[in-house]
């Protein structure tokens, strides 16, 4: 049976004390969870939550991280203290950092480097808006976004994670259609073959509005490995129901 890669991007939906609650009545269910479960707490909460993991085999990841090693960059945090508080994974690109935080292409690729470097796995979000949609630019934003994030992997045998996430369906309750996303997810393989030369150690994911009603429908996708998930993976319910569903 396929092995599924779930993400929990938990966003700055819950506070600190919230989350340290939350991951008390996860964990005895993440000790028994067969999928791979990625769980993303803000900052602050990265370290408890790696603590409370440890009896499962849930993984830590970052929602963002800064695009230099060191230095004079006030309220940022750097790769390797991710490392060190015990993230496996980070996310790259997420469309409310591009939009809210202004992060450009060229910060997506530093923060990969930096990512890489400190032996953390990027999870490479890119994703098109409607009007991009509309005017029928989906393709030539997603190469414009994936291709000089997949440069920084020249080297490297990382594994390669791709979440599509079009900024249209994040938090709208508006999913892609079938046709809609298939056509999105076999681009990004067939892309990721021809830049690359190879498609092995490669995962790719879909977020947007994911939550227990529609999931299962996603996940007949032939061309996805998993899912990102936003506002439902703070409903332990509906969480449990969505990686539960290829058990
Ligand atoms: P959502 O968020 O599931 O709440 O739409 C997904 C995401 O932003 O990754």
């Amino acid at each position: 049976m396929k092995r599924y890669t779930y993400i929990a991007n938990w966003k700055m939906n819950s506070d600190y004390n919230t989350s340290m609650r939350y991951i008390e009545q996860l964990v005895p269910f993440l000790k028994q969870a067969e999928q791979r479960i990625i769980l993303c707490p803000s900052f602050l909460a990265l370290a408890q939550t790696y603590a409370s993991l440890a009896p499962t085999r849930a993984l830590l990841g970052a929602q963002t991280c800064s695009a230099f090693a060191k230095g004079s960059y006030t309220g940022q945090i750097d790769a390797q203290s991710l490392k060190q508080a015990g993230c496996s994974f980070c996310l790259v690109g997420h469309s409310e950092r591009r939009t809210y935080c202004h992060e450009t292409i060229e910060d997506t690729v530093q923060q990969a480097k930096q990512l890489l470097q400190a032996s953390i796995t990027p999870i490479l979000c890119i994703g098109e808006t409607a009007e991009q949609r509309s005017a029928s630019q989906t393709f030539s934003i997603l190469e414009a976004q994936l291709t000089p994030l997949l440069n920084v992997y020249e080297d490297s045998c990382a594994e390669l994670i791709v979440a599509y996430e079009p900024v249209w369906a994040i938090g709208t309750g508006t999913i892609p259609s079938r046709s809609q996303l298939d056509e999105a997810l076999a681009w990004i393989k067939e892309h990721i073959k021809k830049q690359r030369n190879k498609a092995d150690n490669t995962t790719i994911l879909y977020g947007g509005s994911i939550g227990d009603a529609n999931a299962a429908s996603c996940l007949e996708s032939p061309f996805l490995d998993g899912l990102l998930i936003g506002n439902a993976s703070l409903d332990f319910q509906k969480f449990k129901n969505i990686v539960s569903l290829n058990c």
